[in-house]
Protein backbone atom coordinates (compact mmCIF):
# COMPACT_ATOMS: atom_id res chain seq x y z
CA UNK A 1 0.00 0.00 0.00
CA UNK A 2 1.20 3.93 0.05
CA UNK A 3 3.33 5.49 2.42
CA UNK A 4 3.38 9.32 0.91
CA UNK A 5 2.34 7.93 -2.40
CA UNK A 6 5.40 5.26 -3.08
CA UNK A 7 3.71 1.45 -2.60
CA UNK A 8 5.35 -0.58 -0.19
CA UNK A 9 5.12 -4.20 1.45
CA UNK A 10 5.54 -4.63 4.80
CA UNK A 11 8.64 -7.02 4.26
CA UNK A 12 10.65 -7.69 1.38
CA UNK A 13 14.12 -9.00 0.87
CA UNK A 14 17.17 -6.64 0.52
CA UNK A 15 17.52 -5.41 -3.13
CA UNK A 16 20.94 -6.13 -3.37
CA UNK A 17 21.55 -8.80 -0.88
CA UNK A 18 18.56 -11.37 -0.63
CA UNK A 19 19.99 -13.19 2.73
CA UNK A 20 18.81 -9.90 4.48
CA UNK A 21 15.02 -8.56 5.02
CA UNK A 22 13.69 -5.52 5.12
CA UNK A 23 10.62 -4.49 7.63
CA UNK A 24 9.11 -1.02 8.66
CA UNK A 25 9.88 -0.74 12.58
CA UNK A 26 6.07 -0.74 13.45
CA UNK A 27 7.39 0.31 17.25
CA UNK A 28 8.10 3.79 15.52
CA UNK A 29 4.67 4.69 13.57
CA UNK A 30 2.68 7.03 12.73
CA UNK A 31 5.50 9.11 14.55
CA UNK A 32 9.11 7.89 12.61
CA UNK A 33 9.26 5.78 9.19
CA UNK A 34 12.20 3.85 9.86
CA UNK A 35 13.19 0.81 7.45
CA UNK A 36 15.43 -2.03 9.39
CA UNK A 37 17.77 -4.99 7.85
CA UNK A 38 17.42 -8.69 9.66
CA UNK A 39 20.33 -10.73 8.70
CA UNK A 40 20.12 -13.43 11.69
CA UNK A 41 17.69 -16.13 13.37
CA UNK A 42 18.17 -13.90 16.50
CA UNK A 43 17.15 -10.74 15.14
CA UNK A 44 14.08 -11.81 13.82
CA UNK A 45 13.39 -13.23 16.97
CA UNK A 46 13.52 -9.83 18.97
CA UNK A 47 11.64 -8.06 15.67
CA UNK A 48 8.79 -10.85 16.43
CA UNK A 49 8.74 -10.35 20.40
CA UNK A 50 9.48 -7.13 20.63
CA UNK A 51 6.78 -6.10 18.26
CA UNK A 52 8.93 -4.39 14.99
CA UNK A 53 6.46 -6.76 13.11
CA UNK A 54 2.92 -7.87 14.32
CA UNK A 55 0.14 -8.33 13.05
CA UNK A 56 -1.13 -12.07 12.46
CA UNK A 57 0.32 -12.27 8.69
CA UNK A 58 3.51 -10.49 8.83
CA UNK A 59 4.46 -12.54 11.89
CA UNK A 60 3.81 -15.60 9.89
CA UNK A 61 5.57 -13.86 6.98
CA UNK A 62 8.77 -13.00 9.11
CA UNK A 63 8.99 -16.27 10.50
CA UNK A 64 8.87 -17.78 6.58
CA UNK A 65 12.23 -15.17 5.98
CA UNK A 66 13.37 -16.21 9.48
CA UNK A 67 13.89 -19.94 8.35
CA UNK A 68 15.29 -18.82 5.39
CA UNK A 69 18.00 -17.29 8.32
CA UNK A 70 17.78 -20.85 9.96
CA UNK A 71 18.48 -22.49 6.51
CA UNK A 72 21.56 -19.78 6.34
CA UNK A 73 22.72 -20.72 9.90
CA UNK A 74 22.40 -24.00 9.75
CA UNK A 75 25.80 -26.39 9.62
CA UNK A 76 25.71 -28.64 6.94
CA UNK A 77 26.06 -31.99 9.09
CA UNK A 78 23.75 -31.01 11.67
CA UNK A 79 21.38 -29.49 9.47
CA UNK A 80 17.91 -30.66 10.91
CA UNK A 81 19.11 -30.60 14.48
CA UNK A 82 19.57 -26.80 14.09
CA UNK A 83 16.62 -26.38 11.72
CA UNK A 84 14.31 -27.74 14.71
CA UNK A 85 15.94 -25.84 17.53
CA UNK A 86 15.86 -22.55 15.25
CA UNK A 87 12.25 -23.35 14.87
CA UNK A 88 11.50 -24.44 18.31
CA UNK A 89 12.93 -20.56 19.51
CA UNK A 90 10.97 -18.83 16.84
CA UNK A 91 7.70 -20.37 17.64
CA UNK A 92 8.08 -19.36 21.29
CA UNK A 93 8.11 -15.73 20.53
CA UNK A 94 4.55 -14.80 20.00
CA UNK A 95 2.07 -17.76 21.20
CA UNK A 96 -1.09 -16.45 19.87
CA UNK A 97 -1.34 -15.91 16.06
CA UNK A 98 -1.47 -19.46 14.44
CA UNK A 99 0.56 -17.87 11.71
CA UNK A 100 3.64 -17.85 13.20
CA UNK A 101 3.81 -22.17 13.40
CA UNK A 102 2.19 -22.31 10.16
CA UNK A 103 4.79 -20.34 8.13
CA UNK A 104 7.62 -22.52 10.54
CA UNK A 105 5.97 -26.08 9.43
CA UNK A 106 5.53 -24.72 5.99
CA UNK A 107 9.73 -24.08 5.96
CA UNK A 108 10.36 -27.69 7.75
CA UNK A 109 8.21 -29.64 4.98
CA UNK A 110 9.28 -28.10 2.11
CA UNK A 111 12.94 -28.85 3.06
CA UNK A 112 12.78 -32.13 4.81
CA UNK A 113 12.68 -34.35 1.23
CA UNK A 114 15.79 -32.40 -0.22
CA UNK A 115 19.05 -34.12 -0.45
CA UNK A 116 21.67 -31.53 0.14
CA UNK A 117 22.27 -28.49 2.51
CA UNK A 118 22.54 -26.04 -0.88
CA UNK A 119 19.38 -27.55 -2.29
CA UNK A 120 17.17 -26.92 1.14
CA UNK A 121 18.62 -23.24 1.30
CA UNK A 122 17.44 -22.12 -2.17
CA UNK A 123 13.86 -24.07 -1.51
CA UNK A 124 13.79 -22.31 1.95
CA UNK A 125 13.90 -18.80 -0.19
CA UNK A 126 11.94 -19.61 -2.29
CA UNK A 127 9.14 -20.61 0.70
CA UNK A 128 9.41 -17.58 1.75
CA UNK A 129 8.72 -15.31 -1.05
CA UNK A 130 5.96 -17.89 -1.92
CA UNK A 131 4.03 -17.61 2.13
CA UNK A 132 4.94 -13.58 1.81
CA UNK A 133 3.34 -13.56 -1.93
CA UNK A 134 0.39 -15.84 -0.86
CA UNK A 135 -0.16 -13.59 2.03
CA UNK A 136 -0.82 -10.49 0.28
CA UNK A 137 -2.70 -12.14 -2.63
CA UNK A 138 -4.83 -14.09 -0.44
CA UNK A 139 -5.68 -10.23 1.66
CA UNK A 140 -6.96 -8.92 -2.03
CA UNK A 141 -9.37 -11.71 -2.60
CA UNK A 142 -10.26 -11.09 1.20
CA UNK A 143 -11.23 -7.46 -0.32
CA UNK A 144 -12.96 -8.65 -3.26
CA UNK A 145 -15.07 -10.89 -1.22
CA UNK A 146 -15.65 -8.76 1.60
CA UNK A 147 -16.46 -5.54 -0.87
CA UNK A 148 -19.82 -7.29 -1.65
CA UNK A 149 -21.19 -6.95 2.30
CA UNK A 150 -20.06 -3.21 1.97
CA UNK A 151 -21.88 -2.90 -1.06
CA UNK A 152 -24.87 -4.66 0.15
CA UNK A 153 -25.00 -1.83 3.15
CA UNK A 154 -24.66 1.24 1.32
CA UNK A 155 -27.57 -0.04 -1.16
CA UNK A 156 -29.66 -0.65 2.06
CA UNK A 157 -28.96 2.60 3.35
CA UNK A 158 -29.66 4.59 0.89
CA UNK A 159 -26.97 7.00 0.73
CA UNK A 160 -24.47 8.26 3.57
CA UNK A 161 -21.53 6.78 4.53
CA UNK A 162 -21.24 3.32 5.23
CA UNK A 163 -19.92 3.68 9.30
CA UNK A 164 -17.56 0.44 9.94
CA UNK A 165 -15.65 -0.20 13.57
CA UNK A 166 -12.62 -1.86 13.39
CA UNK A 167 -10.61 -3.22 16.73
CA UNK A 168 -6.75 -3.26 16.63
CA UNK A 169 -5.31 -2.95 13.14
CA UNK A 170 -5.69 -5.84 10.98
CA UNK A 171 -4.48 -3.67 8.09
CA UNK A 172 -1.78 -3.86 5.45
CA UNK A 173 0.15 -3.18 8.48
CA UNK A 174 -0.47 -6.57 10.04
CA UNK A 175 0.20 -8.59 6.84
CA UNK A 176 2.40 -8.00 3.74
CA UNK A 177 -0.14 -5.78 2.09
CA UNK A 178 -3.64 -4.77 1.50
CA UNK A 179 -4.52 -6.49 5.48
CA UNK A 180 -8.28 -8.57 5.87
CA UNK A 181 -10.07 -6.44 7.50
CA UNK A 182 -8.58 -3.19 5.79
CA UNK A 183 -8.68 -4.69 2.12
CA UNK A 184 -12.79 -4.92 1.55
CA UNK A 185 -12.69 -1.14 2.92
CA UNK A 186 -9.85 -0.26 0.60
CA UNK A 187 -11.72 -2.39 -2.13
CA UNK A 188 -14.93 -0.36 -1.08
CA UNK A 189 -12.88 3.27 -1.98
CA UNK A 190 -11.51 2.05 -4.91
CA UNK A 191 -14.85 0.90 -6.19
CA UNK A 192 -16.47 4.28 -5.10
CA UNK A 193 -18.53 3.25 -2.30
CA UNK A 194 -18.82 5.51 0.57
CA UNK A 195 -17.06 4.44 4.06
CA UNK A 196 -16.24 5.92 7.32
CA UNK A 197 -13.86 4.05 9.93
CA UNK A 198 -14.24 3.89 13.77
CA UNK A 199 -10.74 3.04 14.72
CA UNK A 200 -10.75 1.93 18.41
CA UNK A 201 -7.63 3.01 19.88
CA UNK A 202 -6.66 -0.08 20.93
CA UNK A 203 -4.93 -0.04 24.66
CA UNK A 204 -2.72 -0.63 25.45
CA UNK A 205 -0.24 -1.07 22.43
CA UNK A 206 -2.12 1.45 20.42
CA UNK A 207 -2.63 -0.78 17.28
CA UNK A 208 -5.46 1.29 16.53
CA UNK A 209 -4.47 4.76 17.29
CA UNK A 210 -0.65 4.56 15.64
CA UNK A 211 -1.19 2.45 13.25
CA UNK A 212 -4.69 2.12 11.33
CA UNK A 213 -4.95 5.94 11.63
CA UNK A 214 -2.04 6.40 10.27
CA UNK A 215 -2.76 3.70 7.28
CA UNK A 216 -6.19 5.22 6.81
CA UNK A 217 -4.67 8.41 6.38
CA UNK A 218 -2.22 7.63 3.59
CA UNK A 219 -4.75 6.25 1.70
CA UNK A 220 -7.13 8.64 1.94
CA UNK A 221 -9.69 6.80 3.85
CA UNK A 222 -12.10 9.04 6.03
CA UNK A 223 -12.14 7.93 9.66
CA UNK A 224 -12.45 8.97 13.52
CA UNK A 225 -10.44 7.81 16.27
CA UNK A 226 -12.23 6.20 19.59
CA UNK A 227 -11.63 5.96 22.78
CA UNK A 228 -11.96 1.94 22.89
CA UNK A 229 -15.02 2.01 25.03
CA UNK A 230 -17.26 3.92 22.89
CA UNK A 231 -18.20 1.22 20.25
CA UNK A 232 -21.44 0.18 22.56
CA UNK A 233 -22.41 3.55 22.14
CA UNK A 234 -21.71 4.06 19.07
CA UNK A 235 -23.89 0.82 18.16
CA UNK A 236 -27.30 2.15 20.14
CA UNK A 237 -27.19 5.63 18.39
CA UNK A 238 -27.14 3.81 14.88
CA UNK A 239 -24.03 5.07 14.23
CA UNK A 240 -22.20 1.59 13.16
CA UNK A 241 -23.50 -0.09 10.07
CA UNK A 242 -20.88 -3.05 10.37
CA UNK A 243 -17.64 -4.44 12.60
CA UNK A 244 -14.65 -6.04 11.09
CA UNK A 245 -11.92 -7.41 12.18
CA UNK A 246 -9.24 -9.53 12.06
CA UNK A 247 -8.24 -12.57 13.87
CA UNK A 248 -5.36 -14.14 15.27
CA UNK A 249 -5.95 -17.67 15.31
CA UNK A 250 -9.75 -18.92 14.02
CA UNK A 251 -10.71 -22.58 15.15
CA UNK A 252 -12.44 -24.79 12.84
CA UNK A 253 -15.29 -24.21 14.88
CA UNK A 254 -15.47 -20.17 14.07
CA UNK A 255 -14.13 -19.16 17.21
CA UNK A 256 -11.93 -16.19 16.90
CA UNK A 257 -9.23 -14.96 18.79
CA UNK A 258 -8.36 -11.57 18.28
CA UNK A 259 -6.90 -8.28 20.38
CA UNK A 260 -8.20 -7.91 23.66
CA UNK A 261 -11.35 -6.37 23.76
CA UNK A 262 -12.91 -7.59 20.51
CA UNK A 263 -15.04 -9.95 22.21
CA UNK A 264 -16.62 -7.43 24.45
CA UNK A 265 -17.38 -5.19 20.59
CA UNK A 266 -18.76 -8.66 19.57
CA UNK A 267 -21.32 -8.47 22.63
CA UNK A 268 -22.47 -4.84 21.76
CA UNK A 269 -22.98 -5.23 18.29
CA UNK A 270 -24.92 -8.86 19.00
CA UNK A 271 -27.13 -6.99 21.33
CA UNK A 272 -27.37 -3.97 18.74
CA UNK A 273 -27.74 -6.39 15.28
CA UNK A 274 -25.00 -4.47 13.86
CA UNK A 275 -23.39 -7.81 11.76
CA UNK A 276 -20.12 -8.52 13.11
CA UNK A 277 -17.88 -10.08 10.26
CA UNK A 278 -14.08 -11.50 10.87
CA UNK A 279 -11.49 -11.43 7.87
CA UNK A 280 -8.79 -14.14 7.98
CA UNK A 281 -6.58 -15.60 5.29
CA UNK A 282 -6.50 -19.66 5.66
CA UNK A 283 -3.21 -19.57 7.04
CA UNK A 284 -5.05 -18.16 10.45
CA UNK A 285 -7.53 -21.51 11.03
CA UNK A 286 -6.49 -23.92 13.59
CA UNK A 287 -7.82 -27.01 11.85
CA UNK A 288 -6.72 -28.61 15.20
CA UNK A 289 -9.00 -27.48 18.04
CA UNK A 290 -12.63 -26.42 17.71
CA UNK A 291 -13.24 -24.39 21.42
CA UNK A 292 -11.37 -21.30 21.33
CA UNK A 293 -11.75 -19.80 24.78
CA UNK A 294 -10.79 -23.60 26.31
CA UNK A 295 -8.02 -24.35 23.70
CA UNK A 296 -5.97 -21.07 21.96
CA UNK A 297 -3.11 -19.90 23.84
CA UNK A 298 -3.64 -16.53 25.33
CA UNK A 299 -0.34 -14.32 25.20
CA UNK A 300 0.37 -12.15 28.15
CA UNK A 301 3.06 -9.11 27.51
CA UNK A 302 4.90 -7.38 30.01
CA UNK A 303 2.82 -5.14 32.54
CA UNK A 304 4.79 -1.85 31.11
CA UNK A 305 2.77 -1.84 28.66
CA UNK A 306 -0.32 -0.84 30.69
CA UNK A 307 1.53 1.35 33.16
CA UNK A 308 3.71 3.15 30.36
CA UNK A 309 2.63 5.26 27.59
CA UNK A 310 4.81 6.29 24.39
CA UNK A 311 4.13 9.09 22.05
CA UNK A 312 5.30 12.00 20.74
CA UNK A 313 6.50 15.11 22.34
CA UNK A 314 8.20 18.33 21.91
CA UNK A 315 11.62 16.48 22.72
CA UNK A 316 10.91 14.04 20.10
CA UNK A 317 9.12 10.17 20.79
CA UNK A 318 8.66 9.79 24.53
CA UNK A 319 7.59 7.70 27.18
CA UNK A 320 5.50 8.43 30.07
CA UNK A 321 4.04 6.55 33.62
CA UNK A 322 0.07 6.88 33.47
CA UNK A 323 -0.42 5.35 37.13
CA UNK A 324 1.69 5.03 40.22
CA UNK A 325 4.90 3.59 40.11
CA UNK A 326 5.33 -0.39 40.82
CA UNK A 327 1.18 -0.54 40.17
CA UNK A 328 0.84 -4.63 39.44
CA UNK A 329 -0.79 -4.65 35.80
CA UNK A 330 -2.09 -7.81 33.72
CA UNK A 331 -1.55 -7.47 29.97
CA UNK A 332 -3.70 -10.26 28.25
CA UNK A 333 -3.21 -9.55 24.49
CA UNK A 334 -6.06 -11.17 22.97
CA UNK A 335 -9.49 -12.68 23.82
CA UNK A 336 -11.83 -14.81 22.26
CA UNK A 337 -14.81 -14.12 20.59
CA UNK A 338 -17.05 -17.45 20.33
CA UNK A 339 -18.45 -18.32 16.81
CA UNK A 340 -22.51 -17.73 17.47
CA UNK A 341 -21.17 -13.94 17.80
CA UNK A 342 -19.53 -13.98 14.53
CA UNK A 343 -21.94 -12.90 11.61
CA UNK A 344 -19.48 -14.59 9.13
CA UNK A 345 -15.93 -15.27 7.91
CA UNK A 346 -14.63 -13.35 4.92
CA UNK A 347 -11.78 -15.68 3.78
CA UNK A 348 -9.93 -15.79 0.26
CA UNK A 349 -12.08 -18.82 -0.93
CA UNK A 350 -15.35 -16.34 0.07
CA UNK A 351 -17.36 -15.93 2.94
CA UNK A 352 -18.80 -18.62 5.39
CA UNK A 353 -20.48 -18.90 8.04
CA UNK A 354 -18.86 -19.44 11.63
CA UNK A 355 -19.40 -22.96 12.00
CA UNK A 356 -17.29 -26.27 11.01
CA UNK A 357 -19.91 -27.66 8.42
CA UNK A 358 -19.72 -24.16 6.64
CA UNK A 359 -16.16 -23.53 7.19
CA UNK A 360 -15.12 -26.87 6.06
CA UNK A 361 -17.38 -26.95 3.22
CA UNK A 362 -15.20 -23.96 1.77
CA UNK A 363 -11.85 -25.77 3.04
CA UNK A 364 -12.81 -29.57 1.91
CA UNK A 365 -9.21 -30.70 2.18
CA UNK A 366 -9.27 -30.09 5.83
CA UNK A 367 -12.11 -32.20 7.02
O1 LIG B 1 -0.40 -7.90 19.02
P1 LIG B 1 -0.54 -7.73 17.55
O2 LIG B 1 -0.47 -6.32 17.09
O3 LIG B 1 0.37 -8.64 16.76
O4 LIG B 1 -2.00 -8.24 17.33
C1 LIG B 1 -2.47 -8.55 16.10
C2 LIG B 1 -3.52 -7.66 15.75
O5 LIG B 1 -3.19 -6.60 15.28
C3 LIG B 1 -4.89 -7.99 15.89
O6 LIG B 1 -5.35 -8.81 16.85
C4 LIG B 1 -5.51 -8.08 14.52
O7 LIG B 1 -6.79 -7.63 14.60
C5 LIG B 1 -5.44 -9.44 13.91
S1 LIG B 1 -3.93 -9.78 13.21
C6 LIG B 1 -4.30 -9.66 11.58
Amino acid sequence: MLVQSKPYRTIWPHPHNKEVVQIIDQRLLPHEFVVVDLHSVDEYATAIRDMYVRGAGLIGATAGFAMYAAALQSRDDHFAGDMQKFADSLVATRPTAKNLSWAVERQLAAVQGLSTPAEKRRKSFQVACDIADEDAAFCKRIGEHGVTIIREISRRKGGGPVNILTHCNAGWLAFVDYGSATAPIYEAQAQGIDVHVWVDETRPWLQGARLTTWELKEQGVPHTLIADNSGGHLMQHVLVDLVLVGTDRTTCCGDVANKIGTYLKALAAHDNKVPFYVALPSSTFDWQICDGVADIPIEERSGDEVNLVRGLSAHGLTTVAISPAHTPAANYSFDVTPARLVSGLITERGITKADKQSILALFPEKG
